[in-house]
């Protein structure tokens, strides 16, 4: 391996336990203001010390995210579509290599939609941002988003990662599923697990943990921490369960002292089946082909 592609994927990755804590932030590139992300800079700055690398898009990155903060950059550099479009799965390349550089990104990011309409397209995307990333010694970290007709289970994500893999990618990122160990010994990258849907906070660490114990080097999570009332208390159970080893009771014993110690946020929380829906003036727009809904 290159050495600039080793040191920035040690930027990620960290090589003292092979361990990871990425903060996804990216989702407004389809999602637009997605609740407790209308401002990307409130909600950023007191998470980013206690993440190992930032996932964001380069639009937030520029305008809600420190310079002169050290933080390893995860660029999204896919897009092109919204979550009231014809079909998710349907994403170009929308950033170039040099701008991605020109942001000093440690890697880049984009999703393949394994079994969606726009399947190929994507896995051909990754292909060709492999073969322009590696000309720079910069890594890709595949997003394997699901397909709506997708059942979320180890076969399915096992092979969506491994295409991944095959592709190029130095880091695929997933969900996590039943026999989640199977979908990591099959995959012969790095595997990181998204949080997904907002669920109670015990639920998310659990999450970790398991994902952990089968194999992840971490998380890329997004909701599940910022949209907590407590998102700095949930970093950090995320991050005594990466990186101190902790048990899901000694973090959530962690996240309810640390909640208690630091007042509520007190925006508005809308209900769950209602989270990262578009807003009100959407909401008669026709369904999608692939709702990321359930995508992500
Ligand atoms: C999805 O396409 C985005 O890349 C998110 O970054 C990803 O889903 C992780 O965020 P969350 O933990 O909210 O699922």
């Amino acid at each position: 391996m290159d050495w600039g592609l080793k040191n920035r994927l040690a930027l990620i990755i960290k090589p003292a336990n092979n361990r990871a804590v990425m903060l996804a932030v990216d989702h407004g590139y389809f999602l637009g203001p997605t609740e407790q992300l209308e401002n990307p800079k409130q909600t950023i700055r007191p998470l980013l010390q206690y993440c190992d690398s930032l996932m964001v898009t380069r639009g937030v990155l520029r305008t809600s995210v420190d310079a002169n903060y050290p933080v390893p950059v995860v660029l999204r550099v896919s897009g092109g579509t919204s979550i009231i479009g014809e079909d998710l799965s349907n994403e170009e390349i929308t950033v170039s290599v040099q701008d991605a550089i020109r942001v000093n990104a440690s890697a880049l990011a984009m999703s393949i939609f394994v079994g969606g309409k726009y399947e190929k397209q994507t896995i051909v995307n990754l292909g060709n941002l492999v073969n322009e990333a590696e000309q720079y010694g910069i890594p890709v970290l595949a997003v394997t988003a699901v397909g709506k007709d997708m059942v979320r289970d180890a076969r399915y994500f096992s092979l969506a990662c491994r295409i991944a893999a095959e592709q190029g990618a130095h880091i695929v990122k997933t969900y996590y599923c039943n026999d989640f160990e199977k979908v990591v010994n099959s995959c012969p990258v790095p595997v990181i697990i998204a949080g997904g849907k907002k669920i109670p906070e015990r639920e998310a660490l659990e999450l970790t943990y398991n994902a952990i114990k089968a194999g992840a080097v971490g998380v890329d999570m997004g909701r599940n921490i910022w949209q907590s009332n407590s998102p700095v208390a949930m970093i950090k159970a995320v991050r005594a369960i990466v990186h101190g080893n902790a048990d899901v009771n000694q973090a959530y014993d962690l996240f309810q002292k640390l909640e208690k110690e630091s007042p509520k946020q007190s925006k508005p929380k809308s209900k769950p089946q209602e989270q990262n829906k578009p807003q009100n003036k959407q909401k008669k727009t026709k369904s999608k082909k692939t709702t990321k809904e359930k995508v992500i």
